[in-house]
């Protein structure tokens, strides 16, 4: 399957399909043609998976970064920019991510701004990477005071989505991708019930579409793109508490999967959509597995306070919610009924 993500002459194909990372030399000759130098950028570990085995053509390097998120920082941004600088990488040769979101984030920022821009292909290697993070082009590093807070827009020239990638991934991984999946289920406006029989295939694929759809239209967040924090608020918030004391405590797409479920009750109460929409939300989140917790420990007002803090909110409380017409960015939400229904899911579980 090809999704095209239309940006005029910037635009690109995702191949979604077994075995698609086997047509890496291929897309560099047809969109790279001038290339002699392509640097794979990975980590040690994921080098030694079974379906790291397309990379032994002429003119390939591959560096090896840390895992997760101590990949996104400055420090490893300038050993790779140093790396293609001792290769003598130029403007004609590409740069290629291998691995989950944080390593496709380091390697797009990496191609961003190494010569002021070289190309770039993505090979996610993880569900959230496959149907989000590398689609798209938004690039960063971390710092001390917040996830991806340096960054650049980058787009790819193509991304090969192989789900036989997905076949190491630790079931944890797996599962926090299908947060993402279920936040694109419920922007389609889908049902539980449709999911009897759904592939994961047809799960990446529709995820795929959809984000393809909503950056061609609005590359850099000026508007419909937001959409896709759907779930997002209260699941930023989340991360930050819970980060602080554990790293592992909660992945991205658990955080989302909370987030969904408490956004679809916050709609709910605040009179935009009927109480089927909560039952859905839940139903769907059962469906793909995902257990909607809020994490016991976290008080509701240190909750409400980060979700303030939310960077696409500007100072007052900001949800993506479901409505009559479809979803729509709500900002100024009151804190008091953000407050009581987060109690009252609480409360629920
Ligand atoms: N740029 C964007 O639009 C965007 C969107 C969503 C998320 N992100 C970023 O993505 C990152 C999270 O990505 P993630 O959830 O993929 O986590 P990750 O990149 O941290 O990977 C999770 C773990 O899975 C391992 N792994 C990766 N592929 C594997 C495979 N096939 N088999 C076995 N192990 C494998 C990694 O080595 C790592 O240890 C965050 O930094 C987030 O900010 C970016």
């Amino acid at each position: 399957m090809i999704v095209e993500v239309a940006l005029g002459g910037r635009s690109y194909d995702v191949l979604i399909g077994p075995g698609v990372r086997h047509q890496l030399e291929a897309v560099l000759s047809e969109r790279c043609v001038e290339y002699q130098t392509c640097v794979a950028i990975t980590s040690a570990s994921l080098r030694t998976q079974p379906w790291f085995d397309f990379l032994s053509f002429q003119g390939v390097h591959v560096l090896e970064v840390p895992e997760g998120e101590s990949a996104k920082t400055f420090e490893t941004l300038e050993w790779v920019c140093e790396q293609l600088a001792s290769l003598n990488v130029s403007r004609a040769d590409v740069v290629v991510g291998v691995g989950g979101g944080a390593i496709t984030d380091l390697a797009g920022f990496a191609a961003a701004v190494y010569l002021r821009g070289v190309r770039l292909i993505q090979v996610p290697t993880t569900l959230v990477g496959q149907v989000d993070a590398s689609i798209g082009g938004k690039t960063a590093v971390n710092l001390e005071a917040g996830k991806n807070l340096v960054g650049a827009f980058h787009q790819p020239v193509t991304v090969l989505c192989d789900y036989e990638t997905l076949e190491t991934l630790p079931e944890r991984e797996r599962l926090s991708g299908m947060g993402e999946v279920a936040k694109c289920w419920l922007l389609d406006g889908l049902h539980a019930n449709d999911l009897l029989g759904t592939s994961l295939e047809e799960l990446i694929c529709l995820s795929v579409n959809l984000k393809a759809m909503i950056v061609s239209n609005d590359e850099f967040e000026g508007g419909e793109r937001a959409l896709l924090n759907y779930g997002h608020t209260l699941a930023h918030a989340l991360e930050v508490l819970a980060l602080h004391r554990d790293r592992d405590e909660l992945r991205h797409g658990e955080a989302v999967a909370i987030g969904l479920g408490y956004a679809a009750r916050l709609a709910y109460a605040l009179g935009r959509v009927d109480a089927s929409v909560i039952t859905n939300h839940d139903e769907v989140l059962k469906a793909l597995g995902l257990a909607v917790r809020l994490p016991k420990d976290l008080s509701n007002v240190d909750i409400v306070r980060a979700m303030g803090h939310d960077k696409k909110a500007q100072h007052d409380l900001t949800f993506v919610l479901a409505g009559p017409g479809g979803f729509d960015v709500v900002r100024d939400v009151d804190p008091e009924v953000v407050a009581t229904v987060l109690e009252e899911f609480r409360g629920e579980q």
